[in-house]
């Protein structure tokens, strides 16, 4: 094996270096048959997330608590004269995807993987209209639609790489608004969480997100007590395809529920108490308001689902403006199916009393009680299904399965629908609690062969970033 290569891996990976060195290696070699006139190269990488707590708070400028993984997107590139991005996905089944940079970058048709690429060049384009092409191969290994964040990982790889060949200097913090910005381009309204916490990670570390502006302050893990585990259900939610408008109704739900908020507190308590996003209830003078997250929600939200009709009644505005206003996608699309309702009670009710379960952790970790950690996992879980309802059965199978073996916490983790739980295993009891999964999750409940890349004991590395350079 090349030493340089292992060498620049050290400080990245803390497992399976040999194996993660054959893996860069392979992709050098791709990369010098697809372009052999290529003979500098740069290689870069970015890793995907599991989030351990904080679920759909992102958007509303509440906090989160995600770790990096050892799972991530590698890029090996080489800069162009022109403005072409060839690309070639060392997946075979994803093939090359060549475009032109431009003022405006079409889109690819929905669902394909080549957007997130176009997502980057669209959005450094915007900040560079000089912007050059490049020749380059890409090596995911985030389970794609597992609720790990390959998208993101993917929208920041591509950043990075086009940024750094184009020799364009902007500091992470600022790259972190630019990429979740631009990531919409592909039709999702998310937050800032992923793209956040893969370009600032950092090994043995979580970190605890605080979001416009964004803030970021890094959080003890249990290392020598507890594994963070992930299970894959199996059940794929691709932010590109079906999932994109059901992760949206929650988003602009959040939007509608914050419209409404923002004029009633106006009304009851003046101009000084009007409200831009729910996270600005974090001020200091509604801390009295909000001491009681139930009660505060049922006083300004029935039970009942609303409907746009009543929403834009009671802002006083036509039923189109607030369609127009509060339910179009950035792409200009309408949300699909207004005509549900839209339960603002219980979307508010989950946003706030996450809020405080993130800031329980983020004191639990500090503490080192784990325990009392675990067990706000579990409440999170139960909000995200009760109240926020983007669970599904396979999801609570694998939850309700984990309470069983005694994780001292299991949740769903990332936009939910399917995708992955997140669980805290006692050291020295993981290869027991893989079996256990091993068994009655994929043997009896999904009746399917088990395959060692469902389950991962997580491992944290250092944010995205240039990893070596390398000559012919
Ligand atoms: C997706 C989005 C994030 C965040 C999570 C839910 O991963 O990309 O911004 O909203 O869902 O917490």
């Amino acid at each position: 094996m090349d030493k340089k290569i292992t060498a620049s891996l050290k400080g990245i990976y803390s497992h399976g270096l040999d194996s993660q060195a054959g893996r860069y290696q392979a992709l050098i070699e791709m990369f010098k048959r697809a372009y052999p006139g290529q003979k500098k190269y740069f290689i870069f990488r970015a890793p995907g997330r599991v989030n351990l707590i904080g679920e759909h708070t992102d958007y509303n400028g509440l906090p989160v608590m995600p770790m990096t993984l050892d799972r991530d997107i590698a890029i090996v590139a080489s800069p162009r004269k022109d403005n072409l991005v060839n690309a070639k996905n060392f997946d075979e089944e994803y093939g090359t995807r060549s475009f032109a940079i431009k003022k405006t970058i079409e889109r690819y048709p929905s669902g394909d993987w080549g957007n997130y690429l176009k997502a980057s060049a669209q959005a450094l384009v915007n900040i560079n209209r000089n912007l050059k092409g490049m020749d380059c191969v890409i090596q995911g290994s985030v389970p794609k639609g597992s609720g790990l964040s390959s998208s993101s990982a993917l929208v920041v790889g591509t950043g990075i790489t086009l940024m750094r060949l184009n020799r364009m200097n902007i500091p992470k913090i600022k790259l972190v608004g630019i990429f979740s910005e631009g990531e919409k381009y592909v039709g999702v309204q998310g937050g800032g969480m992923d793209q956040t916490v893969s370009l600032m990670g950092m090994k043995n570390k979580a970190l605890k997100i605080d979001f416009f502006p964004v803030e970021i302050k890094y959080v003890a893990l249990p290392e020598d007590k507890y594994s963070v585990i992930v299970c894959n259900s199996l059940k794929v939610a691709k932010k590109s395809g079906k999932m994109k408008d059901q992760y949206n109704e929650k988003s602009l739900s959040c939007k509608l529920a914050m419209a409404m908020l923002d004029k009633k507190l106006r009304q009851e308590y003046g101009k000084k108490f009007a409200i831009s996003f729910l996270g600005d209830l974090r001020n200091k003078k509604f801390r009295k308001l909000i001491e009681d997250k139930r009660k505060f929600t049922d006083k300004y939200f029935h039970e009942e689902d609303y409907h746009i009709g009543e929403i834009a009644n009671f802002l006083g505005i036509k039923k189109e403006t607030a369609v127009k206003k509060y339910l179009t996608l950035r792409d200009g699309s309408v949300l699909g199916n207004i005509k549900a309702g839209f339960n603002l009670n219980k979307r508010v009710l989950h946003v706030l009393t996450e809020w405080d379960r993130v800031e329980g952790c983020v004191k639990m970790s500090k503490a080192g009680k784990w325990a009392e950690f675990g067990k706000l996992m579990y409440e999170s879980h139960a909000s995200c299904r009760d109240n926020y309802e983007i669970s599904c059965p396979e999801l609570e199978k694998l939850v309700g399965l984990a309470k069983r073996f005694g994780a001292a916490g299991a949740r769903l983790t990332g936009a939910g629908f399917g995708g992955c739980t997140v669980n805290l295993i006692k050291i020295g009891t993981e290869s027991r609690f893989i079996d256990f999964m091993k068994k009655r999750y994929y043997k009896e409940y999904l009746k399917t062969d088990f395959n060692p890349s469902y389950i991962n004991i997580c491992h944290t590395t250092p944010g995205a970033g240039l990893v070596l350079t390398g000559e012919e």
